[in-house]
């Protein structure tokens, strides 16, 4: 029941009421309603608020600084209520001083390089980055001037061999995208601090949970909350936190010309999804280990890339630094089945819908051909990537069996 009662008016102040004695037009009134709803709502959830224009209280108080904790709100781009509630939400989680949050995972990894990289810098890049990352390494950075190296994900403090006068950040990503690696986050921490390099990790694998990474030496950690924080496929969005103040400058200073703001409806739901976290990570990483262990037995089957599993390149760094396991690892076919096989499987597959983006409820699969992939081409088009939703896993061990069956 949606009730209005003029009653209402019992909470406007004196000067309130005198405009309306002001007979406004009924046009104008559209604009600056006299009536409005009662105050002292609350409820457990963060409302939803949108607004471009801020409004200031007199005109000594105009300003277009970014940093409304410093300053107070100034305008929308710079976070609305909500936005600046998620952020304070992934910072305490990650343990951070300073969280942005950018419209999509992408952003996040974008907003940093152009943040922290000048021409004539050098970034390494490990080879199992995240595709779009690459592609931004290689395709933008480039042509500003950056030089870029790629170096293998297991390389630990080998990395100090490549760390040169102009490098100024060396990303991470760890368990990598598609084949898994687990980097030894520290010893690289170590190596690039030795030299003077900034060490940013792409923490989304683990949610911001699972690898504590200022306790491991990371300077900027960033993850995708479109995948465990959102939670249910509908959302794009990214965070970066960060400790240090003279870095988060850096960053928003570039987020404010950038202008690319999330919008407050998508940090709501994120908001709501993160409530959920704590559970869905668990049964989500208990399904995908039992899943990940049934297919590990199986004949047709090489290898499988979970980081909890001892067949996972850089096992031992995820027992050593990793409090817990998510949901998304591959499997790689012994050496038979051609492209089209591969394929045939995965299209056999009925609870496991086709898909890119993972850390939703529903299971995902997707197929790559990594022949040409540097470091990685020996998996060829033998590697699966499965994402373990919340589906019964027995049921989802009963569908990768009858897809088996297919090849
Ligand atoms: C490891 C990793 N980092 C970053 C991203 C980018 O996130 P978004 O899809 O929100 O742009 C993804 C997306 O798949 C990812 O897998």
């Amino acid at each position: 029941m949606s009730v209005w009662t003029m009653s209402a008016f019992g909470n406007l102040s004196p000067q309130v009421l005198y405009t309306v004695a002001m007979k406004k037009s009924w046009k104008t009134k559209l604009i600056h309603g006299d009536s409005h709803a009662p105050e002292g709502f609350r409820s457990l959830v963060t409302p939803t608020y949108r607004g471009s224009t801020v409004l200031f209280p007199d005109a000594e108080s105009v300003t277009d600084q970014w940093d409304q904790h410093r300053v107070g709100y100034t305008y929308g781009l710079y976070g609305t209520p909500t936005t600046l509630e998620l952020a304070a939400r992934v910072c305490e989680l990650e343990d951070g001083e300073h969280t942005i949050i950018t419209a999509g995972g992408q952003g996040a990894i974008s907003l940093i390089q152009l943040s922290l990289l000048n021409a004539g810098d050098h970034i390494l890049i490990p080879e199992n980055i995240y595709g779009p990352n690459r592609k931004l390494a290689y395709s933008v950075l480039k042509r500003f001037g950056v030089e870029v190296t790629v170096y293998p994900p297991l390389i630990g403090a080998g990395i100090a061999e490549l760390i040169k006068d102009n490098t100024r950040l060396v990303w991470c990503e760890s368990p990598g995208s598609l084949t898994m690696e687990v980097q030894d986050v520290p010893a690289i921490a170590k190596a690039a601090h030795a030299r003077g390099a900034l060490v940013v990790l792409d923490n989304t694998w683990s949610s911001g949970i699972f690898f504590r990474a200022f306790d491991h030496g990371v300077d900027v950690e960033m993850q995708a909350l479109t995948k465990y924080v959102a939670g249910h496929s509908d959302v794009l969005l990214g965070a970066i936190t960060i400790r240090d103040r003279a870095i988060y400058e850096k960053l928003g200073n570039t987020y404010q010309v950038l202008g690319c703001a999330p919008s407050p409806d998508d940090c709501q739901l994120a908001l709501r999804g993160m409530k959920t976290l704590g559970v869905r990570l668990a049964q989500i990483g208990s399904s995908a280990l039992r899943v990940a262990q049934w297919l590990a037995a199986r004949p047709e089957i090489e290898t499988v890339l979970h980081p909890a599993l001892p067949s996972c390149p850089g096992h031992e760094f995820w027992e050593r630094d990793f409090t817990g396991s998510a949901g998304l690892f591959s499997i790689v076919f012994k050496s038979g089945p051609t492209k089209q096989q591969v394929q045939a499987f995965v299209n056999a597959l009925e609870l496991f819908e086709i898909g890119y983006s993972w850390g939703g409820v529903a299971s995902l699969a997707v197929n790559y051909d990594l022949s040409h992939a540097k470091g990685r081409s020996e998996y060829g088009h033998r590697i699966v990537r499965l994402y373990i939703g919340l589906e019964e896993p027995e049921e989802l061990i009963a569908d990768l069996e009858q897809a088996l069956g297919k090849i």
